[in-house]
């Protein structure tokens, strides 16, 4: 009887591990997700052409826009990046230089090549006055 019961208990407890294993690995699997798939922005994007001192007025973390020069074709490109601000893997860094120029902070060794990959949905169109 002893034995029939620590068999049970034996089970009973490998069982628990088992669940506490899946819940961890679900876990960690939707926070890799979410790393790979950032939300699309919610907000419509309105593409257009913008000078400086438009781009400077979206520096808050409610509206936030970056200048982000394109190293190939050497264009000044405008994102706006509001909708990501709350899912930037690096906090609140991203909002060094909002609404202004952040190409160097951007190519920083900080970044895995895949942000590239991310720019295109926040495009809202290039900067008239570089
Ligand atoms: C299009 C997407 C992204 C943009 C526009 C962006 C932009 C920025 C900017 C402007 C900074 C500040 C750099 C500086 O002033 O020196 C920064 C910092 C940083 N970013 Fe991003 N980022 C993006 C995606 C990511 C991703 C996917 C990761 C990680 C997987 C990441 C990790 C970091 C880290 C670790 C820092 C430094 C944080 C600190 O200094 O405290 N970023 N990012």
């Amino acid at each position: 009887m002893d034995a029939l019961l620590a068999a049970a208990a034996a089970l009973a407890a490998a069982l628990l591990v088992l669940l506490l294993i899946r819940r961890k690995r679900a876990q960690f699997g939707s926070h890799v997700a979410s790393l790979a798939q950032p939300p699309k922005p919610k907000r419509e994007l309105r593409i257009g052409a913008w000078t400086r001192a438009e781009v400077a007025a979206h520096n808050t973390r409610e509206d936030m826009w970056l200048i982000i020069r394109d190293k190939r074709s050497g264009e000044w490109r405008v994102y706006d990046m509001t909708d990501y601000v709350e899912e930037h893997p690096g906090g609140y860094a991203i909002l060094n230089n909002a609404g202004g120029d952040a190409t160097a902070g951007f190519h920083g060794p900080q970044h895995p090549p895949t942000v590239f990959d991310l720019l295109p949905d926040y495009y809202v169109g290039t900067l008239v006055d570089p």
